[in-house]
């Protein structure tokens, strides 16, 4: 998985030649919905960070139960992590703030390839302790989904990389329609050991299988537009139907 939140790479982020539509992104509002949607904390939407979101970025950029799973040290200082954030959050390609009424509760990244491996992207992402358990991420890996495969055309596959120990961030994938390919043994080095990590992807392909098997009744307007957007052609037969 792409390490949502990592100092160390900062200087591989540099090296993406991919142009940043960074600016042109408006918020994400679409409703996927899906069944966590009944709550307080179906309401989230997506946007790019600014620096004057350092205070609500530490939150869990310090907490050491956040990076548990993740290669980074918590953060000790508010200059750590604007530093972070202006040299590697803000000219990423694509890093969201997981927003409750505007306010960052939590991060989620998509990380391009280049060349020959630019079919398929990686996907990481983290979330403030307050909010476990809520369905908040599994509602912002779907709204991921459906924005990157709609803003970067090419695109034909999102993968994610998980320890083999964070059963909940794989199960966050499963829900989200992510398929469970296999364990890469001794892939990563993680707070000094090398662990073994489950590949997970989801492919633009998926969507409709994705989209039916999370599905109760009839697809809402908001529904049929984002699955013309995924499909690539049905755009305009939906708009005007
Ligand atoms: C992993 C993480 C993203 C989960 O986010 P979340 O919003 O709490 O997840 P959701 O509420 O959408 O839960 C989705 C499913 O996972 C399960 N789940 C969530 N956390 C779990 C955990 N720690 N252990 C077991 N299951 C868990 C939920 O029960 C739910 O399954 P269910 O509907 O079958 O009950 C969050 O705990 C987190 O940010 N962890 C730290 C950072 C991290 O590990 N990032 C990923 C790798 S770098």
């Amino acid at each position: 998985m792409e390490e949502t939140h990592i100092k160390s790479d900062c200087e591989e982020a540099k090296e993406i030649q991919i142009k940043s539509d960074f600016e042109e992104q408006e918020e994400i509002q679409v409703n996927p919905d899906c069944e966590e949607a009944d709550d307080e904390f179906s309401d989230i939407t997506l946007r790019p960070f600014d620096r004057s979101d350092v205070d609500d970025f530490m939150v869990w950029a310090k907490d050491e139960k956040v990076s548990k799973f993740c290669t980074w040290e918590p953060h000790i200082s508010k200059e750590e992590t604007m530093n972070y954030i202006i040299d590697y959050v803000l000219p990423h390609p694509w890093y969201r703030a997981i927003c409750l009424k505007n306010r960052p509760i939590g991060a989620i990244t998509v990380r391009p390839n280049q060349g020959n491996y630019s079919c398929r992207a990686e996907l990481g992402y983290v979330l403030a302790y307050n909010y476990w358990g809520k369905g908040v991420m599994t509602r912002a890996v779907k709204m991921a989904e459906t924005a990157i495969f709609t803003e970067w055309p090419h695109l034909q596959r999102l993968e994610a990389l998980v320890d083999v120990d964070n059963s909940g961030s794989q199960r966050v994938l499963e829900k989200a329609g992510f398929q469970r390919e296999g364990v890469l043994r001794k892939y990563r080095i993680q707070k000094g050991k090398a662990i073994d990590m489950v590949m997970f992807s989801f492919l633009c392909t998926d969507s409709v299988a994705h989209y039916y098997m999370n599905r109760v009744g009839v697809p809402s307007h908001m529904t049929l537009l984002r699955f013309a957007a995924w499909e690539n052609y049905l755009t305009t037969l939906v708009l005007e139907g």
